[in-house]
Order: structure tokens, then sequence, then C-alpha cells
């Protein structure tokens, strides 16, 4: 079978053909040409518009193709693509009939169909993925309600927090991660099919059936718009590089937590590096890695983006190229999310060192304000200037939050406000007490143990 025997002698240059060829990354489509090979000869043969006999000989060849899996076709890069590959498949098997398979189909109707059917499928993967890792977090985060952590700003600490209430956040945000995924497949489960060349046919196709034989939930309504669009690859490809970056900031924290200065976790041994000269070293290059491969998508959506830009309706041999960068994002940010996951799961984290640091360098400041606005009806920014100085003249004293007492905090407010507050050390003491600072903060989506508890209630609902 020679699609060009009719229109030209001669063949192409073997430059010109490998440079064109999409069969090394067309094997992602291989399972998914088979579907709508057979969908649409179904259809054909279910209408009447080819015979029912060559129907059923191509649908046998399909079966066989299928069992016999992606070796069994010749990948020659002269075949263009895999489209010509399968039908040079059926064409040797049951001979010329095999051509019937092509009636009222271009390969630019089948292109993208495979790469929505095989995408939807990568999609459906990615969030129950998504969804195992918020599993996991939720369970780590059950178990460490009460784990003191710090909270940053500017990574210079800011406020006492939990454990549970920082993963809580990457919960959250891989919660929002996922319902993008979700939401973008319904503009993946959508079938150009029929769409033909551009201009559909003339042939009484049933576009619905063969939507319905693939499992598509609605037909395309334009067959221009249905071979030359690729937002839904643009916005698929944005779905994983965010969510890249959702795990390269996990990847992030992980690198910088277990750093020797700040000791809060510790990698476990299965995800960790040593140094070929510093025999001491314990590295963090699996963290560091998927923070850096979780870039890859960015670059792959920039691609893609500019690909699109600029080329006129309808079908354009360069969108061709989008395809590959689609599969990088994909499989590099599923990688990303596997090795996150395993990590996250693994870690060890030095609660003695993380509940220390919930209460160093004056991280209970803004709650000792709090307590001044509370209790002496203060407004807050009088309470903010008197705690700023309370800080400045421990610092110069070098003392430490816990060494604070009334006292001494009068003495700062009579040199701020020209009074003292009087707030009596056991309410000093309470405010400087980071898990007080923590279970105080009980407001929908703060850290106090009971909104947690709330909040992780509300992920086990999206979940389930
Ligand atoms: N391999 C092409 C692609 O990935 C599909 C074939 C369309 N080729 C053509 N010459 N019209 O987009």
């Amino acid at each position: 079978m020679d699609l060009r025997a009719g229109r030209f002698d001669g063949q192409m240059s073997d430059d010109a053909a490998k440079f064109s060829s999409s069969i090394e990354f067309d094997k992602r489509i291989f399972d998914a040409d088979i579907k709508v090979n057979r969908a649409h000869t179904t259809m054909l043969t279910e209408e009447g518009i080819i015979p029912k006999e060559a129907g059923e000989k191509i649908l046998a060849a399909l079966d066989k193709l299928e069992d016999e899996g992606i070796d069994a076709l010749n990948l020659d890069p002269s075949f263009e693509d895999i489209h010509m590959a399968l039908e040079d498949y059926i064409t040797n098997l049951i001979g010329p009939e095999a051509g019937f398979m092509h009636t009222a189909k271009s390969r630019n109707d089948q292109v993208c169909t495979d790469i929505r059917l095989t995408l939807k499928d990568e999609i459906e993967n990615t969030i129950s993925n998504i969804k195992d890792f918020i599993t996991t977090i939720v369970n780590m985060a059950k178990e460490n309600l009460d784990t003191l952590f710090i909270a940053y700003t500017h990574l210079q600490h800011a406020q006492p927090n939990t454990f549970a209430h920082h993963l809580m956040a990457y919960a959250n945000e891989l919660r929002r991660d996922c319902e993008r995924f979700m939401d973008t497949y319904k503009r993946v489960d959508m079938s150009p099919l029929g769409s033909a060349a551009l201009a559909t046919t003339g042939f009484p196709i049933n576009r619905k059936r063969t939507a319905q034989l693939l499992g598509f939930s609605e037909v395309m309504d334009n067959s221009i718009d249905g071979v030359s669009s690729r937002d839904f690859i643009a916005e698929s490809v944005f779905d994983y590089a965010m969510l890249s970056t959702t795990l390269g900031k996990i990847a992030d924290e992980i690198v910088i937590w277990s750093s020797y200065e700040f000791r809060m976790v510790e990698c476990s041994n299965a995800y960790s590096s040593t140094s070929s000269i510093m025999p001491q070293k314990k590295n963090p290059d699996i963290a560091e890695l998927a923070r850096g491969k979780s870039t890859i998508a960015y670059g792959e959506l920039m691609t893609i983006m500019s690909i699109l830009k600029g080329i006129p309706h309808s079908y354009n041999r360069d969108l061709q190229e989008i395809t590959p960068h689609l599969w990088s994002a994909v499989d590099n940010t599923n990688d990303i999310l596997q090795i996150v996951h395993g990590m996250l799961a693994t870690l060890t984290i030095n609660k003695q060192r993380t509940a220390e640091l919930a209460g160093a360098n004056f991280a209970t400041a803004t709650e000792l304000a709090d307590v001044m606005v509370r209790e002496k009806n203060m407004p807050f920014r009088t309470a903010h200037n008197i705690v700023g100085r309370v800080v400045s003249d421990a610092i110069e004293q070098n003392l430490k939050a816990t060494d604070l007492d009334d006292e001494f905090i009068n003495k700062a407010a009579i040199e701020v406000t020209g009074k003292p507050v009087n707030l009596g050390d056991e309410l000093v003491k309470q405010a400087l007490d980071p898990a007080l600072n923590v279970k105080a903060r009980t407001v929908q989506g703060g850290p106090a143990p009971s909104a947690v508890k709330d909040a992780i209630k509300n992920m086990e609902n999206f979940l389930s």
C-alpha cells in the first residue's frame, strides 16, 4: 500500500521522511487508533456505507492487531505515521478491502480523536494518583494535629503552627489541581471524529454513534474546529504544569527543612544520596530533582502555545509537533507526583526540633499583641508598637521570648506609650506559649487542632 502512488512518482527523500514522521511518538496512540478505526468501521457497516463483509474482515484484522500488539506493525518512517502503518497491516492481512476503512475519515480527525482518547485515560489516572497522595497527606495530618511546627513568611520565623496545618495546605492545593483536571476533562471528552479532513463528508455517517462507541460525552459541533483545535492540549498541559508547581514547592520545602540549619525533617535513605568525596553527606537529591524537573512542563506549555499561535485554521502539519510535548509534560509530572508522594510519606519529622522552633525567635509576638487588644481593649496598632519595642529590647539584652515577664513588657510599654499594660505574668506566659498560640486560632482555616479536624473532614468528603 503506497499513499503516494497516485499523485507522485518517486518517494520522499529519506531525510524528509525521517524529519516528518510522527511514528515514534505515535506509539502512544496505538491502542486509541485501533479503537477509533474499530468504532468508525462499525458505524460505516451499520449505516450501510461500506459492504458488511469488508467491515467484518476489517474488524477481525483490528482484533488480531490488538492481540499481537504494536510490534506487529512495520514502523518504518516512510509510513509518515501510525495511521498509515496500521492501514498497511490491515491491507497485508485482508487485501484492498482494507481501504474501505478510510471511507469518510481523514488522518486529521483520526489523530486528534486518538489523542483525546489517550489523554482522557491519562487525566483519569492523574486524578486518581493525586487523590491517593491527598489521602496519604490527610492520614499524616491526622497523626500530627498537635505536632508543633513553625510557619514562615519571607522564609523568616512568623507564627507557631502545626505540621498537620502545613500538610493540609498541600492537600488543599492538590485538591484544586485535581479539580482543575476534572474541569479540563470535560473539554477533552468531545469527539472530533467525522470532521474528516476539515469539512466532514458527503457520506451519511453517524457521528453520535462513533462518539458513543468511543465513550465520548459529546460530538464537536464544527468540523474545522474539530481538526484544528488543540486548546484541550494546552489546557491539560497547563494543569500538569500547575501540578508540577505544587509538587516542586513541596520538594523545595523538603530540601530546606532537611538542611542542618533547619533539621526539621529527615528524608528516608531510600530518597537520599551521598557525596563521592564527603563521606558524611546525606543529600536530598531526589527532592532537588523533583524541584528541577517540575519546570519541564512549563517549557512544554510555552512550546505548545508558540506552535498554536499564528497558524491558520484548519489542519496544519505544525500541529503534529504539539503532541510529543503533551506526553512529555504528562510523563514528567506523573513521575514527580509518584516521587514526591513517596518522599513525603517516608519523611521523619524531628518533633523536638519543630517544637523548639515554634516558640523561638519571637514567633509568638503576634499573640502577645492580640492578648493586649483582647484583655486591655487596646487598639491593635498600639499593641503592635509595644510588642515591637519588647522584641527589640529583648534582642538587645540577649533574652528569649520565654524569658519575658510582665515587668519587662511594662517597661517597653512605658517607653512607647507612657503607660504600663499590666497583663500579669500568667497572661504573658500563656501568650508566649506556642501550643496555646496554635490552640487559640480556631477560626475556619486556622491551625487549631479543632479547625484542622474540620478541614480534614471537608477533604475526606472530597475524596469519598
Ligand atoms: N501525524 C499527523 C499528526 O500527528 C496526522 C496525520 C495528518 N497528516 C496529514 N498529512 N494531513 O498530526
